[in-house]
Order: structure tokens, then sequence, then C-alpha cells
């Protein structure tokens, strides 16, 4: 990543965070597991860490991200984060993210990016008390060439079908100011002012999904908190816990 990209981040980035750590490390583990580290070690100033390479890069709900040395954008903001209810966070900021690179990227319920019914990126929120504030590490993983895995359980899209030729500064430069914006916006107002944007780019909206627990149901866009709704044979079920995976069924043939 030149150093140039760099500069201009930490320029563009200083009104909404002054003196905000920009480091681009050629190789870690996870940013993740590196940012709660330095957490957990009492040290975290905001930093935007950026990696070339992750050897052991993290999903939610303990799996695994795997991504190729210059064939995705890895990185994570850790901050510190003043939210009354955390719930729409992971929404909000793949919303972000999604409108700061292509009109046609989709959201799946609660932070994936999603290009043509293929898994593009995700997000992986934790947070950590560092004395009396709490701090967010907010970790994004973006494809930008498709993975070429047979062994993936979802199917993978890369940045470059939208943005043919794109690099991880460019998608990265594209990204940052924007989710700083909406971080902000989110500690002052929550997720309702996000809520209609999110349900413009709904990908679950009326699609058959099936939760992680086996409950079948009808997709029915998200709540003021950003629940999942889903229309099961018990009624409206408002699915919260980040621990629930959602599957959309595959559309029926026509
Ligand atoms: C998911 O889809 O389950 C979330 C994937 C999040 C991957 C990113 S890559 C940068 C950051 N570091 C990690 O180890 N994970 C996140």
């Amino acid at each position: 990543m030149p150093h140039r990209a760099v500069d201009t981040l930490r320029e563009q980035l200083a009104p909404w965070m002054p003196g905000l750590v920009v480091q681009v490390l050629p190789e870690v583990d996870s940013t993740n597991t590196e940012l709660m580290r330095r957490a957990r070690a009492g040290a975290l100033p905001p930093t935007l860490l950026v990696a070339l390479a992750q050897i052991a890069g993290r999903g939610r709900m303990g799996r695994s991200w795997y991504s190729q040395p210059g064939a995705a954008l890895t990185f994570s903001l850790g901050l510190p984060l003043q939210v009354r209810d955390w719930s729409g966070l992971s929404l909000a900021v793949g919303l972000s993210l999604a409108q700061s690179l292509h009109p046609d990227i989709r959201l799946k319920w609660p932070n994936d990016l999603w290009w043509q019914e293929r898994k593009l990126g995700g997000i992986l929120i934790e947070t950590a008390s560092l004395g009396a504030q709490r701090h967010a590490v907010i970790g994004v993983g973006i494809n930008l060439v498709r993975p070429d895995r047979p062994d993936l359980s979802t199917p993978a899209a890369g940045l470059q079908e939208a943005l043919p030729g794109v690099d991880a500064s460019q998608a990265l430069e594209r990204v940052v100011p924007g989710l700083m914006q909406t971080l902000r916006r989110f500690e002052r107002e929550g997720f309702a002012p996000f809520w209609a944007d999110f349900a413009a780019r709904d990908g679950l909206h009326q699609r058959a999904v099936t939760l992680s627990d086996g409950t079948q149901g009808t997709a029915c866009g998200v709540n003021e908190a950003g629940a999942l709704l889903v229309h099961t044979a018990a009624g409206v079920q408002a699915v919260t816990s980040s621990e629930v995976s959602v599957r959309p069924r595959p559309f029926a043939p026509m």
C-alpha cells in the first residue's frame, strides 16, 4: 500500500478523529486480534490497522476468514465508542461500506456485503473495556478478487466485478471516511436514521430463510433496533442474537 495513500487517509480522517493512528502491517494473524490484544494491554489509541496479509483472519461465530495477499482489503478500526444500543451497529457499518462502494451492493443481515447473490465481504465487531471507556474493534474484510476456493460454504464475489481494477488502497480510501461519519452519527442517533437506507439494500427482503436453529420463515425487513423480522408459522419473530446465522434459501426455479 503506497505511503501516499496512508498520508491522504490520515489527512482526510483528521477532522473526524484527530490523532488517529494509521498503520499498515505487511502481515499479521488478524487485525481484529491485534487490536483486541492492544486493548487488553491497555494501549489502544484510535487506530486504523490495515494488513497486507492476514494469516489467521477471523469471521463471525468462530469461523475463519480466508484472504489471499493482494486479493482482499482487510482492516480494523479500533476506537472508543459511546453507544447506547449496539445491536444495529454492524448493519450501519455494512450500509456505510456498501454506499461508499457501489449502488448495487446488497446487505445480508446482520453484516455481510453481497454482490449478485454472492458474498463480497463481512464485518466482525468486537468490544473491549479500557477503564471506564468502551472500545469497539470494527473489522472489515472485502474480497477484491473472487477467492478461487471450492471449499467455501458461501459462494464468493470480488469487488473488481463491481469496480474493475480497484485495488486495496483505493477501496480503503473510498470506505473509511464514510465509516467514520457513520460511527459518529450512530453514537448520537443509534440505528434509526439508517433504517430506510438499510431497507433499500436489504438482500433478504421477502426471501425464504432458515435460521441456524432450524426455524424457517420469510424475512420481512429489520426493526428500528436492527433485529431481523422473520415471518414464521408461529408469527413474526424478531431475531436479535448476533450468534444466529441466516441462510437465504435459493429462489425457486420458475
Ligand atoms: C464474517 O463474514 O464472518 C466477518 C469477516 C470479517 C473479516 C475481517 S478481515 C479484517 C478483520 N480481521 C479479522 O480477523 N476479521 C476481520
